[in-house]
């Protein structure tokens, strides 16, 4: 019971690492607000984990909207009393697009979701941490954050923005009780490519010639782990850092 009465917010925990991420949670311990913008596959989620005996809500949450963030925060705080971690999850694929291909909606679309969607959840929690005097931010952000060429312009770059949120937000709140860190997946088995539309062949033949140096794809439940040890106290000495779980597809 590594999180034993915490509470935790887990966006796009309606399918892939979210829902890892939220399940493990639970059964450590924590009370897990399920949020997604598929909000049936939340309430699948959250049931999962209370017919398991964990204790769970379902938020219908479309990160790129700030009405739905600001109500997610005030559901959390109105069922559970306080929020002690925030895991920003949610998030979308680009079309493997090279900056010459890239569209404005698509460029747009992918930083509102994978950028601003996660800045505005943290500055939220942040005020929320500084209230209370502590709090835990976990990001989930990619490969794609460290690297350069793991997808297109616009998810390499949105990616790249939330490595550099996550590191200013652990140095200016590391005395006031916020820790903040980032987690670099390499291919993980999830629905992600769903929301790839308007693939760029170009693209992903660039992109291609690095996918074999990846030593094998990874289970969300093996992302979980690492946003489990982030999320709980046994991490409290480490802040600001983007740690890969990627068997290693990084190291060269
Ligand atoms: N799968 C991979 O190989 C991989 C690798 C590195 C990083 N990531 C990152 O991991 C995170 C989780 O992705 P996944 O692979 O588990 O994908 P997934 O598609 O299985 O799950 C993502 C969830 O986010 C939700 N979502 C999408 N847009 C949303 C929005 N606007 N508001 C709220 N919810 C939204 C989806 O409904 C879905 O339930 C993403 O941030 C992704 O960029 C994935």
């Amino acid at each position: 019971m590594r999180l034993q009465d915490k509470v935790a917010i887990v966006t796009g925990a309606a399918s892939g690492m979210g829902k890892a991420i939220a399940e493990l949670y639970a059964k450590e311990g924590a009370k897990v607000v399920v949020s997604d913008y598929n909000f049936e596959g939340a309430q699948a989620v959250a049931e999962g984990i209370k017919a398991a005996g964990g204790e769970a809500i379902a938020n219908r949450t479309n990160v790129a909207e700030l009405g739905d963030l600001e109500n997610l925060f005030a559901e959390t705080k109105a069922a559970f009393g306080k929020l002690d971690i925030l895991v920003n999850n949610a998030g979308i694929m680009d079309g493997m697009e090279p900056v010459g291909e890239i569209s404005d909606e698509k460029w747009d679309r992918v930083f509102a979701v994978n950028t601003t969607g996660v800045m505005r959840a943290m500055r939220i929690a942040t005020n929320i941490f500084l209230e209370q005097g502590h709090g835990v931010i976990v990001n989930n952000i990619s490969a794609g954050g460290l690297r350069g060429a793991r997808a297109g312009a616009a998810y390499t770059a949105s990616k790249h923005a939330v490595t550099g949120l996550t590191k200013n937000t652990a140095y200016m709140y590391a005395n006031s009780g916020i820790r903040c860190n980032g987690i670099a997946p390499g291919g993980v088995e999830t629905n992600i490519g769903a929301s790839m539309t308007g693939i760029s062949q170009f693209g992903m033949g660039r992109q291609q010639t690095g996918s074999g140096t990846m030593p094998r794809v990874g289970k969300p439940e093996e992302i979980a782990q690492l946003a489990l040890f982030l999320g709980s106290d046994e991490s409290s000495f480490v802040n600001g850092q983007v740690i890969a779980a990627d068997a290693g597809w990084t190291a060269y």
